[in-house]
């Protein structure tokens, strides 16, 4: 007798469960509400995935391994997907990038664990062998171009390795023979990604691969120390102009590549992933935002006050969908359908009617109404 995991049932017969009378039977729950009771990777439409692995690479981190369900469609290297995980009884969003090569059927995340972050501790403390998480499809535009370029600089800091070894391993897997410097920036010896992996790619020749330590002095496997100045990249890629270089990592670290790009004058070929602001957020104003803002599919109104849409929203005691709070993902839009909003990241203001907007980055300016 086939149990309900079997691949039968991974492959639900969509047509059936996507028709007019199922999704009456199955309201409010929807039926991939109802299949994950069968089975928690049993969707029609829904990514879901269950942690085959977990491992702790330091003290802060774990890397997880995702099998996810057949609506998974895969992911190019570099691309995020964004993971939903249920914490206290509430859905929490937020992206990540895989680390894994793009040929693998597998998702590989590597998660730092920031004390105010919710998914990330959640993930970091509770994520077991059998944990079921909530994918997004990949998103993101932060993948190397075909044909390859045949000279690339990787450079990374902290979590943001991840979308920089998805690139190597796929590099890898596909034979790449032309040049590529891996170089990566970790706080001490300790908190150095990868390691073994790494230091095989360059021991095999594959890939020259350096290290470069911020605080950590007088470490013999640190090529480099301090923080990234011109110092460095004429130490390990003085022909940097010829390459396509790629960066994910501290908003520092990204900075202070671009000025250096910036100051050669080869800005368009460096290519940035951030999963922090990359620009200083402009403080919300709570005297310009006066005003009420209205959650029109909800009958809701509440006084603006200087937060976000998305934190009035949550205050409200709604819970429109969210990932990385930062204006990055794009899970958050809604349509405003009146009134000015304010872009707390980019500063620019905008009173256009009926336009989508990203909750967590956008501020009212007086009286808004969101189709929430
Ligand atoms: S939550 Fe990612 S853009 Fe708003």
């Amino acid at each position: 007798m086939p149990s309900p995991s079997t691949t039968s049932l991974r492959r639900p017969p969509r047509r059936l469960l996507r028709s007019r009378l199922a999704r009456a039977l199955t309201t409010p729950h929807g039926v991939d509400g109802f299949l994950g009771l069968v089975d928690p990777l049993l969707a029609t439409d829904d990514v879901r995935a269950r942690v085959t692995r977990v491992r702790h690479q330091s003290a802060d981190t774990v890397t997880l391994t995702l099998t996810p369900n057949a609506n998974w469609t895969g992911f190019r290297s570099g691309q995020f997907v964004n993971v939903t995980v249920e914490v206290d009884g509430r859905r929490h969003t937020r992206c990540f990038s895989p680390a894994g090569p793009e040929q693998s059927g597998e998702l590989e995340l590597t998660v730092k664990a920031k004390p105010d972050g919710i998914v990330s501790r959640h993930l970091h403390d509770s994520a077991r062998v059998g944990t079921v998480v909530t994918l997004s499809q990949a998103l993101g535009d932060f993948t190397l171009p075909r044909p390859r370029p045949r000279r690339l600089l990787l450079v990374c800091g902290g979590s943001g390795i991840t979308p920089l070894m998805s690139m190597l391993r796929t590099l890898e897997a596909e034979r790449y023979d032309g040049a590529v410097t891996f170089l990566q920036y970790a706080c001490t010896s300790a908190d150095v990604l990868y390691r073994d992996e790494l230091t095989s790619l360059a021991a095999r020749g594959a890939f020259d691969v350096r290290t470069a330590l911020t605080r950590e002095t007088d470490a013999p496997e640190a090529d480099l120390e301090g923080f990234f100045c011109r110092d460095h990249l004429n130490a390990v890629a003085p022909d940097h102009a010829d390459a396509e270089t790629y960066v994910c990592g501290p908003t520092p670290l990204m900075d202070a590549l671009a000025a250096v790009w910036a100051e050669d004058g080869i800005g368009e070929r460096l290519h940035a992933e951030s999963f922090v602001p990359t620009r200083a957020l402009v403080a919300p104003d709570a005297d310009a935002s006066a005003g009420t803002v209205t959650f029109a599919a909800s009958g809701i109104a509440v006084d603006a006050g200087g937060a976000t849409l998305l934190e009035l929203a949550e205050g409200a005691g709604l819970e429109p969908a969210s990932g990385c709070r930062m204006g990055i993902c794009h899970t958050c839009t809604r349509d405003k359908t009146s009134g000015t909003v304010r872009n707390i990241v980019t500063g620019s203001v905008s009173d256009r009617e009926c336009e989508a907007v990203q909750l967590c980055v956008n501020q009212p300016v007086g009286d808004v109404v969101v189709d929430l």
